[in-house]
């Protein structure tokens, strides 16, 4: 795990285990552990089985107690699985006493979507996030790494074993690589604020797409802006921001950006990491939050996506909820009942697919009504001499209608609040 760039995981039969510690969540634990296939499937590892462990208490050694995990073992040999991968957050520690168990590689959820987001990320900030959060992730890990050189009876000097020095030295490095990353990261974040600056100082409003991973909110994206960003039918597609312009119903014009997607458990090393990206969640005037409306876990996504933005302290911004995919619904009760159940947790809902083009005017309507404060629709009488303030509102506001009276020109217009206070003067009332 030391070298952590793009290590390929060579796993042909990966056996799924979720340990569970209370009966009465199965459902929450089958479906949890469908999303962990799903999960590493996108790694491209085959699944030999998945199974649902239950034990009565947890364990330091092993989580579950010792002969469970035997069973488990046995289970994993008998299906000649060629890895383990754990639902269940492993300590260092345990993920080492398995792997001396088994006698094979041991993972968990984390390290999977450590591994995915590795993959994904394309820009450099991105790829420093990951970088960091998967060095932090394996600095505690690396007497696993080594450990098997003390196992096999080299004695270095001072009575301490080869693996413990060789741990020594890696983890040295590895710190020095972590205080480098944060540097680098340090840089790019700073160029990254400034051109969120640039655009603040445009007073353009701004709206954040966030959501569960492949709810569409790419899709959504491009549909709004007509552009191509990557859409694909793939967990965390998007690791990177992307923002674009568009054009609101009212003439202003729109940021909007589109975030990486959430998922359960999602690791508190990868929210972290990401926090500076999500940033522009935190920032943005309101939030689309997008829901694939065709899962049965609709309801449990919309949770676990207001819960990341709670860690972000982004919960309460206005919201509009988009109920994604309903052409793949074919019940539309289906969609009635989740409507209900989402009205009280969400201000405005809209139905539609990004896909099929479903909805989209409705959305923008929404969009507007909520950004309906920083705009006016004003009338204003300004004498023809004053050529600056009519160029203003053509440069600036979207213009609606134009009349000429004697030497004056009667313009209505839509204005963002922050033009029409300077254009005050020429207003009809
Ligand atoms: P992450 O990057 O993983 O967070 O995904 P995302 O939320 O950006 O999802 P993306 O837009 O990449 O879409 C995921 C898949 O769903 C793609 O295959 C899309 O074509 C598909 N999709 C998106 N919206 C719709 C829709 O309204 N209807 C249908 N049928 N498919 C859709």
């Amino acid at each position: 795990m030391f070298e952590v760039k793009d290590k390929p995981l060579m796993v042909e039969r990966a056996l799924l285990v979720r340990l569970t510690f209370k009966k009465k969540d199965a459902d929450e634990d089958i479906s949890l552990l469908e999303e962990l296939e799903e999960l590493v499937r996108t790694l491209g590892i085959g699944v030999a089985d998945m199974q649902l462990a239950h034990s009565r208490a947890m364990h330091r050694k092993y989580l579950c107690g010792t002969g469970k995990a035997a069973e488990i073992v046995e289970y994993a040999r008998a299906h000649e699985c060629d890895c383990i991968v754990f639902d269940n957050e492993l300590a260092p520690s345990q993920q080492r006493e398995w792997e001396e168990l088994a006698g094979i590689c041991v993972i968990d959820r984390e390290e999977v979507i450590l591994d995915i987001f590795a993959q994904r990320a394309q820009t450099k900030e991105a790829t420093l996030q990951v970088e960091l959060a998967r060095m932090q992730y394996a600095l505690p890990r690396m007497a696993r790494m080594w450990g098997h050189l003390d196992r096999e009876g080299g004695g270095g000097t001072g009575g301490r074993g080869m693996g413990e020095m060789q741990i020594e030295v890696d983890r040295r490095l590895a710190r020095k690589r972590i205080d480098r990353i944060q540097r680098e990261l340090e840089a790019v974040r700073t160029q990254r604020a400034t051109r969120r600056k640039d655009r603040e100082k445009l007073d353009m409003a701004h709206g954040a797409i966030v959501g569960y991973t492949n709810a569409g909110k790419s899709t959504l994206l491009n549909r709004l802006s007509g552009s191509d960003i990557m859409a694909k039918d793939m967990l965390f597609a998007t690791l990177d921001t992307t923002t674009r312009s568009i054009e609101l119903p009212d003439g202003q014009t729109l940021l909007l950006t589109d975030t990486v997607g959430f998922v359960r458990n999602l690791p508190h090393r990868l929210v972290e990491a990401f926090k500076a990206t999500l940033e522009e969640a935190v920032l943005a005037d309101f939030l689309i939050h997008v829901l694939d409306a065709n899962s049965p876990e609709a309801e449990k996504f919309f949770d676990t996506t207001m819960h990341v933005l709670g860690e972000l302290g982004a919960e309460e911004k206005p919201m509009v909820t988009v109920l994604n995919k309903v052409d793949l619904v074919e019940d539309q009760q289906v969609i009635k009942d989740l409507t209900e159940r989402l009205r009280e947790k969400s201000q405005i809902i809209v139905i539609g697919s990004a896909y099929k083009d479903i909805g989209m005017n409705e959305l923008l309507t929404a969009c507007t009504e909520i950004l309906g404060e920083r705009v006016q629709k004003n009338t204003y009488r300004i004498p023809q001499s004053q050529g600056q303030h009519m160029n203003l509102l053509h440069s600036e506001a979207k213009v609606t209608d134009t009349e000429y009276e004697g030497n004056d020109v009667i313009i209505t217009a839509i204005v963002p609040v922050i033009i029409a206070g300077r254009l005050e003067q020429f207003l009809v009332t």
